[in-house]
């Protein structure tokens, strides 16, 4: 189908080679095409090792590709310079850690504005936006809690309203239901379906074929390639 809007990621014939020539060489990514639009939900599949999170990283800007191009909302992402690969993670792409990475002695709160002191917002902003970012995710009541006063459901949401602070187009989450109970993660779900439904685009790494069918479309990596998943008959 023709579509005429810019993607948000445009991948083409991505190669991702660790330790080129040397004697650990692992070939991860073999020509990867990837095209995403705003507003899509795509979840990413695949065996251990086949190279999902080294797709990840580069799509969240953070390792560099041995051959082919990305272009992430329009912009060359190789004509970019430290800095300004810094800049286009803050303001593009949400980072949904797995084990939600939050630091242990800070509140709620002071976890969900660190990404502003980075983006150089006004101290007396930060607390503001943090509260609006933690009301979206339903905890507007726990701000003060540190991680270890909330449950494991309230701490991937805390990270996901962390994620969201910039107001990133792209929210990328490394298997964010992976620690939770069924139910729990259904939450986290339902949430990332109404992100993707004010327009965020959500991409998401999992293991489970019950998590990936929440999404819009499911990719499977196999081997460093990237097909569409098949349907069993
Ligand atoms: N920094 C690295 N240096 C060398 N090889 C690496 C590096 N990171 C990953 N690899 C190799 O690249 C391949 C793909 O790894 P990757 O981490 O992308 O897999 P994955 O699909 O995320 O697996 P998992 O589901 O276990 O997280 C693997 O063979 C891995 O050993
Ligand atoms: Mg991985």
């Amino acid at each position: 189908m023709d579509d005429a809007r810019v993607p948000v990621i445009d991948i083409r014939g991505m190669v991702k080679v660790y330790s080129p020539g040397g004697e650990a060489e692992v070939v991860a990514l073999k020509g990867v095409d990837l095209c995403i639009h705003a507003g899509d939900f795509v979840a990413i599949m695949g065996p251990s090792g086949s190279g999902k999170s080294t797709l990840m990283n580069l799509i969240g800007c953070l390792d560099t590709p041995t051959e082919g191009s990305y272009h992430c909302d329009g912009v060359d992402v190789s004509t970019l310079d430290a800095e300004q690969l810094a800049q286009l993670r803050l303001e593009k792409i949400g980072f949904v850690f797995q084990g939600f990475n939050l630091l242990p002695r800070m509140s709620a709160r002071e976890n969900v504005a660190m990404p502003l002191g980075y983006a150089r917002v006004p101290v007396a902003e930060r607390g503001e936006r943090a509260d609006q970012a933690l009301a979206a995710v339903g905890l507007a009541e726990r701000g003060g809690h540190t991680p270890s006063e909330l449950s494991g459901g309230q701490q991937q949401r805390v990270a996901i309203a962390r994620a969201l602070i910039n107001q990133p187009p792209v929210i990328l989450a490394d298997e964010p239901t992976g620690a939770l109970d069924s139910k729990t993660g259904e939450e986290i779900l339902a949430l990332f379906k109404r992100l993707r439904d004010e327009g965020h685009t959500v991409i998401l790494i999992t293991h489970d074929a019950d998590v990936a069918a929440h999404a819009d479309r499911i990719l499977v990596m196999r081997d460093g390639e990237l097909h569409p998943q098949e349907h069993d008959a």
